[in-house]
């Protein structure tokens, strides 16, 4: 059987399916099991399939039953970089790299303004390490500190960071701020995607059956790790810093009552995401 071929037949086999991402997922997969890159595959879609068609059959029942792609090839592309992921860690969004694109600006802004300046910046639920460490790479010149409470996301944090070779995000495992203080480590930029869903929720069987429901849920509200942070950051964050999150989509109103009250006379703002959803808030520390 032709690569194009088994395309044709894994089409067939999921147009049903109720996925709206199959067709590009059946090329990641096929790639993936020929060991070669999603943009080498039209170049061999001809050729014969170099694989045991049964382990690949197994592989696409298992997709079509909701195991994401990326925990078949443990591959997710994030800001560029492919990151190992599995189930321990939650698969890093595109949504957080649009964080990760305006957090770039405002470190380019700051070293624009203040020349050589050695920055901190510390990552609260690190996860993959999908946001240290692409920011890491991006911007060599800084002292990252990346935590996680789940020893288990940090050793993929780590795998990371060795595969990708950045040399500058160290990683602590601990509660929310509970081991930056214990370090007693200052940042200029805190940095928070935290588990948001709120715990009642309904969310899609594909997420809440494969990825860690500590990295996805909080609780009835969803805002308690931005409290947490609200009511803390003066342990953590240096004057004149900034405090960086991704929110919910729907949670922009209530989280801004929060920032008022918590933060009464600081600059902050929301920014949208590509898909026009409130996605982002940053708070300046004056
Ligand atoms: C939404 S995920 C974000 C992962 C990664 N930063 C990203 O953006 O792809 C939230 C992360 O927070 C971690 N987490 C949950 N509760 C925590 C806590 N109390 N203290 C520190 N990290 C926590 C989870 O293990 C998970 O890795």
């Amino acid at each position: 059987m032709t690569v194009n071929e088994l395309i044709q037949k894994s089409e067939d086999y999921l147009k049903d399916s109720n996925n709206a991402n199959y067709l590009a997922d059946i090329k990641i997969l096929i790639a993936f099991f020929m060991k070669t890159s999603l943009a080498k595959l039209y170049a061999i879609q001809n050729d014969k399939i170099n694989f045991k068609i049964d382990d690949y059959w197994q592989q696409l029942m298992a997709y079509r039953n909701g195991k994401p792609i990326q925990h078949i090839t443990n591959l997710q592309n994030f800001y560029g970089y492919d990151f190992y992921v599995d189930y321990n860690v939650l698969i890093p969004r595109y949504e957080t790299e649009e964080l990760v694109d305006n957090i770039n600006i405002i470190i380019d802004e700051i070293l624009l303004n203040n020349g050589d300046k050695p920055l901190t910046l510390i990552d609260i639920g690190t996860g993959s390490g999908a946001i240290a460490i692409s920011l890491g790479l991006e911007n060599p010149s800084l002292t990252i500190y990346a935590s996680d409470i789940s020893t288990e996301a940090l050793k993929v944090a780590k795998r990371n960071i060795k595969q990708l070779n950045c040399k500058n995000v160290k990683l602590l495992e601990g509660d929310m701020l509970e081991p930056f203080i214990k370090n007693k480590i200052k940042a200029d930029l805190l940095v928070c995607n935290p588990p948001y869903i709120p715990k009642n929720q309904n969310i899609s069987n594909r997420v809440k059956n494969y990825e860690p429901h500590v990295a996805l849920f909080s609780d009835i509200d969803g805002l308690y790790f931005y409290r947490e942070i609200f009511q803390n950051w003066q342990k953590v964050v240096k004057k004149n810093g900034i405090l960086c999150f991704e929110h919910g989509y729907d949670q922009k109103k209530d989280l801004e009552k929060l920032v008022k009250e918590y933060f009464p006379n600081q600059k902050y703002y929301f920014q949208k995401d590509i898909n026009k959803k409130w996605r982002i808030l940053f708070i300046n520390i004056l």
